[in-house]
């Protein structure tokens, strides 16, 4: 697993944070009055959220399958702020946009290292506005809250927006049947 550091309070340079706990406010120009939360705060939010996993990921949360996305929600909304964690990005009247998650491990054929950005999610009318972008910023804050040095991130779709990001690919790796590529970010040192 990732090497953690004391926990300490950090913020992600490259965003605007106006937030008690670090997380970024705004980012590019689609995400202006987008405010970020960590799941645990609107748990409510989990059963929003599901429906649209099963939409989006029908192989796995669709009926029937093995996936249960309102079990894998509830679980990201820990009242202790532990892996496995989430975060929603909502706008200015407080409706949902979008959720990221944090966990220990992602796919099973990489699991020496971690924690991992899973499940990024924006709902499709708000995307390629910067939420996605917003919410793995806050996906690093919370990482470092916990005293990781880095996260991982392995997919298939998003490789531009985590190269965009700062993210830097270490690998590729066969995954149900195609090609899965391994990022890493680098977190803000102590300092
Ligand atoms: C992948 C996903 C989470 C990205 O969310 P998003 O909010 O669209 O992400 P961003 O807006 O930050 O970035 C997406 C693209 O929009 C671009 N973009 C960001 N702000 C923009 C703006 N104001 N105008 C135009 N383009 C913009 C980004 O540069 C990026 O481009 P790229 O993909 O060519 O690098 C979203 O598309 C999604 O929910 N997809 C379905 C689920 C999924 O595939 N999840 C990923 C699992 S690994």
């Amino acid at each position: 697993m990732g090497i953690r550091r004391s926990p300490r309070a950090v913020s992600v340079e490259t965003v605007k944070s106006g937030d008690p706990r670090g997380l970024p406010t705004s980012g590019g120009a689609g995400t202006q009055c987008v405010n970020v939360i960590p799941l645990r705060e609107c748990a409510d939010l989990c059963g929003f959220f599901a429906p649209h996993f099963a939409a989006e990921w029908p192989d796995w949360y669709g009926p029937g399958r093995r996936g249960d996305a309102v079990a894998d929600l509830d679980a990201c909304a820990n009242r202790a702020g532990q892996l496995p964690l989430g975060v929603v990005a909502v706008d200015a009247g407080g409706a949902p946009i979008g959720i990221a998650a944090l966990k220990p491990t992602s796919i099973d054929t990489y699991t020496h290292v971690g924690p991992w950005a899973v499940a990024g999610y924006i709902i499709p009318d708000r995307r390629r506005g910067g939420v996605g972008a917003l919410l793995l910023s806050a996906l690093s804050v919370e990482a470092c809250r916990l005293g990781f040095q880095a996260i991982y991130c392995a997919t298939v779709g998003a490789a531009s927006l985590l190269e965009r990001e700062g993210w830097r690919q270490i690998d590729a790796v066969a995954h149900d049947g195609g090609t899965q590529r391994i990022f890493r970010r680098t977190l803000p040192g102590p300092g």
